[in-house]
Order: C-alpha cells, then structure tokens, then sequence
C-alpha cells in the first residue's frame, strides 16, 4: 500500500495502471476517522475492481463557518493501518492546499436536488461535495466509485453531476451499516456522550416505525412524517431539525406515495452533535416481500 500526498502523483498511478496494466480501478472518498460503515464500502471495492483507492481529505468546502471543520476527527496513521488490513492498494490523502491551489475559483453546483434537506440546513455545502467529488473523479478516473446510502442525498447529488458532466465513472450506492441498537455509523458519533449515544437509537427507531406503518399500507407522506415525529420527540436528549418524506430520486415533495419509491430523511441534534438519517420505502421490494410471506 503506498499513501499519495500529490495529486499529479495520483494522476500518473492510476493512468498508468489503467492503459499499462488494464486493470479496473475503484475509488472510496471519504474524510477519514474510519469505520465500519466506510469499511463496507472498501470491502465492495475489493471486491469489483482490481486496484482500490481510498481518497481521505477532510473537505473544507463542504463545512459552514459555524461547523465542526477544525475539530472533525483525523487519525491518517490508525486509519493507514485500518486500510492495509483491508488490502487497499492506494490512500490518497492530499493536503487543502494541494486539492484547492492558490486562486481556485471553479466550483460545481449542481442545482434543484442541491437546494432542500441537507442543503437547506447547510448552506454551500453541496457544492463543496460536489466540487471535491469532481476533482476526485478528476484525478483518478476510476471506473467505479463507491457511496454510502447513509448520506442519501449526497448520492444523488453526486450520481446527477456524473451524468451531467459525462463523468466516465459508475456510481455505486451501498446500504446503510448500522450498530445492532440501529445507530448509524458515523465519524461524528464520537461527539456524543454515553446518555446521546443510547437517545440517539431513537432515529432508527422512528424511522423503522414508519417503515412498518409503510408496510402495513400507509401511503401518506405527512402521517408517516408524523410517525416519526412522534417516536423521536419522545425523547427529551434529541432536537429535531426536520423529517421529510419525498420522492427518493428527485427529492420532490410528496403527500400521496401512491408507487412512488419514498426517501425518509431527517436530522436531528444531540447537544452539539448533528446527525442524520434515513430510509428508503419501496412499492417493489415491499409486493416482493408480502408475496414471500404468503
Ligand atoms: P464521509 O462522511 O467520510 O463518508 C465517506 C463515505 O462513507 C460516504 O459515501 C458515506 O455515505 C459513507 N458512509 C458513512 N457512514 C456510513 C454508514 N453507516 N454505512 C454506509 N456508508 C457510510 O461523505 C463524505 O465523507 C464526504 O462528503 C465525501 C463524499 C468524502 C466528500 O468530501
């Protein structure tokens, strides 16, 4: 495994395992503070595509004045360790100033899916994923990169401007990795004390109970909105920014689901830490399923 600081350095590699070596090359972008969930996505890495990289750049474009950009976790030698465990052929760490040189002016916005949810809550903030991800794409020319579907709408922000761009990279999604009390995995759950840590169970299970209200036939946006409102506000640790229930691939604002694949998406505060999380609510999976059942 070697870590590339230069993305010049990145650039040559991978062209030249590209059109030398003919070999298939998988991307994992990440910010670093390594876990499980980023893990998952590694594995599938390893798995499809003869060289991986893993970039780490914690991305200062993306976090607001106000947000936790100096204070957010960076380990580059456990996560050095973590990542030659997982046979990863390259870690790309390249410095702020080597990603955004002097005078860098060209940004990425991609409009409409950029603007509700998160990009509501946190102004300018898809633009800088959108603008890294470009220049990680940029750089390396993988021919697969691979993304969490616990930033869901990052996803598609991210699918939309490959397409756009007519960026020569397949954009893989991958489940949600969750802990067995149904906590997502996030680097930011190191902020919370142990009390946040067990209210912050709450998210899932708000959202776990409208996917069984789903289930049961509930094709009304704002109910199932309520639903999770009302598990989450149980508890007196969580303030809770927003829930949306909208449709999963445009994120338009619904109220009839009727066979719409839904996005429920939300987040919450737990003191000074701000997660989020989400479902996806299927007519398909779900007709599969109940005909399973009998
Ligand atoms: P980061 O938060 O480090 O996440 C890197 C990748 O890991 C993202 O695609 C994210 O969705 C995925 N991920 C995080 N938690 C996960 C979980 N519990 N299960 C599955 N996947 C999970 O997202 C970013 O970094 C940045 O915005 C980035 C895309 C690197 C651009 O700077």
């Amino acid at each position: 495994m070697e870590i590339i600081n230069r993305r010049q350095r990145m650039t040559s590699v991978a062209r030249k395992l590209k059109r030398e070596q003919d070999q298939t090359i998988g991307l994992v972008p990440t910010m670093g503070a390594l876990h499980d969930g980023h893990l998952s996505l590694v594995r599938e890495a390893r798995r499809m595509c003869d060289i991986v990289i893993v970039s780490i750049f914690v991305n200062p474009t993306q976090f607001g004045p106000a947000e936790d950009f100096q204070s957010y976790p960076r380990d580059l030698t456990k996560d050095t360790a973590t990542l030659a465990d997982y046979n990863v052929d390259y870690i790309f760490a390249p410095s702020p100033e080597e990603i955004y040189a002097k005078n860098f002016s060209t940004y990425v916005t991609v409009e409409g899916i950029s603007d509700q949810l998160e990009g509501a809550a946190r102004p300018g903030h898809f633009r800088g994923v959108a603008t890294v991800v470009t220049i990680l794409l940029n750089v390396v020319r993988p021919d697969f990169a691979f993304f969490g579907q616990k930033d869901a709408q990052q996803t598609l922000v991210i699918k939309r401007l490959a397409r756009d761009l007519a960026i020569d990279t397949e954009i893989v999604v991958l489940p949600t990795l969750r802990e067995k009390s149904g906590l997502a995995l996030s680097s930011r759950n190191v902020y919370l004390n142990e009390a946040e840590r067990h209210a912050a169970t709450i998210l899932y299970r708000g959202l776990a109970r409208a996917e069984a209200a789903y289930e049961k036939g509930e094709r009304t946006a704002s109910h199932l909105v309520e639903i999770v409102r009302t598990v989450i506000e149980a508890e007196p640790l969580v303030r809770l920014e927003y829930v949306s229930a909208a449709d999963a691939d445009t994120l338009e604002k619904l109220d009839k689901l009727d066979n719409r694949t839904v996005l429920v998406s939300l987040a919450a505060r737990f003191g000074k830490t701000r997660l989020i999380d989400n479902i996806v609510l299927n007519p398909a999976r779900q007709k599969t399923q109940s005909a399973v059942d009998g």
